[in-house]
């Protein structure tokens, strides 16, 4: 196994895998460390679809566009998850709270579902696998994944995550340096000190991605993210709550 420096301060997102099946010592390495991560009030508000069905993954393949998810070898799919609780709570007959119609209960659903897959990113990459997550099944067709996932109400898909053995080992990509990252005791006050820097990085990204190994491109950081946001605009993630049976009011 890597050791921890390795294992965080190597990582890159790997996108191709080899045909061979993941270790049952990999994977169960996996789902202890996901079992282990630290959640809100020990509330433990999240599940994990692990998902090895062929067929499945194509079709979310279809869904998202996103090839990885046919490649893989596992594909787990985080979910926010206040089923759990609440079955538990009609079976002792207690009552519970609208907690899900809270913008603090989908928050809770979304971190401890995030740390979670966090803790499954770490233990494959220790065990020698690649991962991505995979925000698309999040926003490419909720209510489509929803049905073939069989959610019920108070879940729903946070990110998915796709593991396998590497095929590829992508450069690391330049992050934001420290001093953008980490700010003294109070957000930083030197607005124009931060630009400058912001744009020393900008300018770092666009020399990677120029250069990389791999395919290149022409695009800077800021322009890049901003496209994304321009196309996340038009994710109705407040109707697919609702769907999944949520209805953040305050
Ligand atoms: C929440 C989340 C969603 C992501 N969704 C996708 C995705 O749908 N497809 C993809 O190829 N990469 C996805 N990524 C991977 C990011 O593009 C990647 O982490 C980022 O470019 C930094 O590269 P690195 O992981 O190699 O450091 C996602 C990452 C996160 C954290």
């Amino acid at each position: 196994m890597k050791d921890v420096k390795e294992t965080l301060l190597e990582r890159t997102s790997v996108r191709r895998y080899e045909r061979e099946d993941i270790p049952q010592e990999a994977l169960d390495f996996i789902y202890r460390a996901v079992e282990n991560t630290p959640t809100s009030y020990n509330g433990q508000q999240f599940s994990v679809i692990d998902i090895s069905d062929q067929p499945l993954k194509e079709e979310l393949y279809a869904i998202t566009g996103q090839k990885q998810l046919k490649t893989c070898r596992r594909l787990m799919i985080f979910c926010s998850d206040y089923n759990k609780i609440l079955l538990l709570a009609k079976r002792k007959g207690l009552e519970a709270p609208e907690f899900t119609d809270t913008m603090d209960g989908v928050m809770i659903g979304v971190i401890d579902a995030s740390l979670a897959m966090m803790s499954a990113v770490v233990a494959a990459q220790a065990c020698g696998l690649g991962s991505n997550c995979i925000g698309y099944l999040r926003t490419a067709d909720p209510a489509k994944i929803a049905e073939l996932l069989k959610l019920p109400k108070g879940v729903f898909v946070v990110c998915g995550l796709a593991i396998g053995v590497p095929r590829e080992q992508p450069d690391l990509k330049p992050k934001e340096p420290k001093s953008l990252v980490f700010h003294e005791n109070h957000y930083r006050q030197d607005t124009d000190a931060m630009v400058n820097e912001l744009a020393d990085y900008d300018a770092v990204v666009s020399e990677y991605n120029r250069t990389r190994s791999g395919s290149t491109t022409e695009n800077d950081w800021c322009g890049h993210i901003l496209d994304y946001y321009r196309h996340a605009m038009s994710y109705r993630i407040l109707d697919y709550l609702k769907a999944q049976g949520y209805d953040v009011k305050r």
